[in-house]
């Protein structure tokens, strides 16, 4: 042979003899177990123990040596967060860090959309991956117990059913990126007001039908990568590191084979992280520092304090081990998956989805046909038909707009605690509306009408926006209620902020009620102009005390970079609401279960502090507030419907401006474990518009006290005006059980069902019976 051909020869084998060299944890033809298990085969002690907690805010190390990446967490749960410095929670101050701010998770349950959900998880891994982030800390899953709760707004409602089911679309799309979800706060973490020293006291069967099934279905059906132990304590012990809840059932029951992450701060005890189940360990606070260390992270609790216990032969490595192997799962899921897209931030798609995700959120709550204030007062002009509800707003015949309220001005894309953002842009909604109605000759004004929180700024990013305004309460609501009186539609845009006692992380809301004044202000509008609109911008229901006295009411929630562009598409109906709420609207606080006058005082009946804000410890020692879940099961509407109570809005409710009828539900298959049921749907009216069909099922007869009914199927259908579609609604074995106590484990028992089908959980209009063998 001649010598160039002996040349070609060996340059063409050159990439198998380098393959053959590959160590295995390099190999990518190998799975990635063989890879996990030849990686941690060749780390040294130290290199085990770095990588199992942060070297830095939101980063864990790799191995250096090896070539095995670093591992960059980010929050979540609705946008990618802005840089902060190495060890500060102040901003790195970096140009390229702004995103697509999403709208909060509440509005994406409101949605009641799984489609919408999945492309939620998709946009947002992209623009996590496009940062380089290997882990987007979200979605939140906590069930919410109470209205009061401040984060509320980066959860999914009161339904375990619903909340798993949009957290199942955002897990898959997220981590289809190569992008790891991190499902938080696991669990019970169900309060902000002390929210470290909180020790959930609940009982085993609220705990496995309520606040857990959110969570098993990200991880068992959605395959979450990584999930986060919640700050609170859980029957005595630290979520983070609880036996129960991390070993015996995440891990143990549900075959869990990802890493489990601290909250940030989190983590309270080597020796419960050792052996319950913690595997990466965030945001402690050491005193590292002032000890004279050089990295105060080496004094994390799974850090030195493990390492010296290895090395004086208190603890072997078997837990050590289990843990890097998580740890290393995760990094060859996502930095070391080389087949994994490059992400993509900020694009016009995802600027769409979000607009879209936010239109198809906001509810519409009220929208009075026979607006009776106007009649009442005998003031039908040749505007308002008096048969024709006030929205969406007719722009052949409103000239002129008076908006009214802080919130129409407000970003609200910066506050609320760690799912603060750096958005690119936020359109809010008196801008929106400017740009949608620019050149339709409606003319549009503006008066502040209150004045709430006029800041904007959260660790080192600022809206930029100053919205301080020295007149006293009385002079605006004064200004705002004369403009009133000249306009012919009136909005208001109020609501809650992100600012503390409000929509806030670390704080619960002070109060149900409205702040600011903002009642007095609407009452005023609503005698001034009663062709008023309320739009309420919040992350839960807010009391109403003038729902009777304005005839359209819109919730709106935090809708990120899009919100006055969402809006404004409703308001002028270019989007048909198609909204429903994800949690009850209770007419007052009376009617939720945790802050219900049970106990008796001298004459009075008051609620009961046990359950809410529960008993502080009277315990030197230890610093606990004992939480009783003493309600057990009955949250939200499932404790509406045993007291027969009617809230202002029940769950599953939002109206349309079309109308819909359900019809022709029958069983089609009845085949236990996969029971169809199928119902169909007219759109009665003249717009194209959407409905949710939602299933409850109903145990006729049970040897255990069940919920009257519970949500275990929906589905929403888009209709043109006229047509009629079929809808097939699937319920599996879960849909009928019970979680048996004493066996350990669901059942369920033979007999009829009721299955009972409607648009909200008060709004049933269709009903099967079902037996089941
Ligand atoms: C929050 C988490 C968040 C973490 C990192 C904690 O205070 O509870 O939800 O992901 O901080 O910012």
């Amino acid at each position: 042979m001649k010598p160039q051909n002996l040349l070609i020869l060996a340059l063409l084998a050159a990439p198998a003899l380098q393959a053959q060299t590959l160590p295995v944890y390099l190999d990518e033809t190998k799975s990635i177990e063989e890879r996990v298990d030849d990686a941690l085969s060749r780390m040294t002690l130290d290199e085990k123990i770095a990588i199992i907690h942060a070297q830095s805010k939101f980063s864990s190390p790799g191995v250096g040596r090896l070539g095995i990446p670093e591992l960059w967490c980010t929050d979540g749960p609705h946008g990618i967060r802005p840089d902060v410095l190495w060890d500060e929670w102040e901003q790195a101050g970096c140009s390229n860090d702004s995103c697509t701010a999403f709208p909060a998770l509440t509005c994406l349950a409101a949605t009641w959309n799984t489609d919408l959900a999945l492309r939620y998880g998709q946009s947002i891994g992209e623009e996590a991956r496009y940062r380089n982030k290997a882990v987007l800390l979200g979605p939140g899953v906590n069930i919410c117990r109470t209205p009061l709760n401040g984060r509320s707004f980066e959860y999914m409602g009161e339904d375990p059913f619903l909340s798993g089911r949009m957290a199942v679309g955002y897990v898959k799309g997220v981590q289809e990126q190569g992008v790891a979800v991190c499902v938080k706060h696991y669990a019970l973490n169900n309060n902000e007001h002390e929210r470290y020293t909180s020790n959930a006291l609940c009982d085993e069967r609220t705990l496995r039908e309520i606040y857990l099934p959110a969570f098993e279905a990200a991880i068992c059906e959605g395959g979450a990568w990584t999930l986060m132990g919640g700050y609170n304590l859980f029957r005595g012990q630290h979520a983070c590191h609880n036996q129960y809840l991390m070993n015996e059932i995440l891990k143990g029951e549900w075959g869990f084979d990802g890493a489990i992450i601290s909250d940030w701060g989190g983590t309270q005890s080597t020796q419960e992280a050792i052996y319950n189940g913690l595997d990466l360990e965030f945001g402690t606070w050491t005193d590292g520092l002032s000890m004279g260390a050089t990295n105060a992270y080496d004094n994390y609790l799974m850090a030195n304090p493990y390492r010296q216990l290895i090395l004086e032969g208190k603890v072997g490595e078997k837990e050590l081990n289990d843990k890097v192997r998580r740890v290393l799962r995760l990094i060859y899921r996502t930095t070391m998956n080389r087949n994994r897209g490059f992400g993509s931030i900020n694009s016009e798609p995802h600027i769409q989805l979000a607009q879209q995700v936010g239109a198809e959120g906001i509810v519409l709550l009220k929208n009075d046909p026979s607006l009776r204030a106007l009649l009442a007062r005998n003031e039908v002009s040749n505007l308002s038909n008096p048969s024709e509800p006030l929205l969406p707003l007719n722009l052949s015949k409103v000239r002129s707009l008076l908006v009214v309220g802080e919130n129409a001005i407000k970003m609200m894309t910066v506050g609320g605690g760690s799912s603060s953002l750096k958005a690119q842009h936020e359109i809010v909604p008196l801008d929106g509306l400017k740009a949608r109605l620019a050149g339709t000759g409606v003319q549009i004004s503006y008066a502040r009408g209150y004045v709430g929180d006029p800041g904007g700024s959260y660790n080192g990013v600022s809206t930029g926006q100053d919205l301080n305004d020295s007149r006293s309460a009385e002079e605006l609501c004064t200004e705002a209620v004369k403009m009133a009186r000249e306009a012919d539609v009136v909005i208001f845009i109020g609501g809650l902020n992100k600012s503390g006692g409000q929509d806030n992380e670390g704080t619960d809301r002070a109060d149900y009620a409205l702040p600011y004044g903002q009642d007095q202000l609407i009452e005023a509008l609503a005698q001034a102009n009663p062709r008023l609109v309320v739009v309420n911008i919040s992350g839960n229901a807010v009391a109403m005390p003038w729902i009777d006295r304005v005839p359209a009411v819109l919730q709106d929630w935090y809708l990120g970079s899009e919100a006055g562009t969402s809006l404004a598409q409703v308001l002028v109906g270019d989007v048909n609401p198609s909204g429903h709420l994800p949690m009850t609207w209770y007419a007052s606080l009376d009617q939720c279960s945790v802050h219900a006058p049970v106990l008796k005082q001298g004459r009075q009946r008051v609620a009961d502090p046990r359950r809410y804000p529960g008993i502080e410890r009277q315990d030197s020692t230890v610093h606990l507030w004992d939480i009783y879940y003493d309600e057990g099961l009955d949250v939200g509407y499932r404790y509406i419907d045993k007291q027969k109570f009617a809230p202002l809005f029940p769950f599953g409710y939002g109206l349309s401006y079309t109308t819909f009828t359900m019809h022709d539900a029958k069983v089609a298959d009845a085949t236990p474990g996969a029971v169809k049921v199928n119902v169909s749907v007219t759109n009665t009216g003249s717009r194209a518009g959407a409905e949710v069909v939602q299933l409850y099922v109903q145990d006729v007869k049970s040897s255990v006290a069940r919920p009257v009914k519970e949500l275990k199927a929906f589905q929403k259908v888009f209709l043109q005006p006229g047509e009629t579609k079929e809808v097939t609604l699937t319920l599996d074995a879960r849909a009928f059980q019970f979680y048996d106590v004493a066996a350990g484990d669901w059942r369920s028992e033979p007999g009829r069902f009721n299955f009972l089908i409607g648009n909200s959980s008060k709004n049933i209009l269709q009903t099967l019976a079902y037996d089941l063998k």
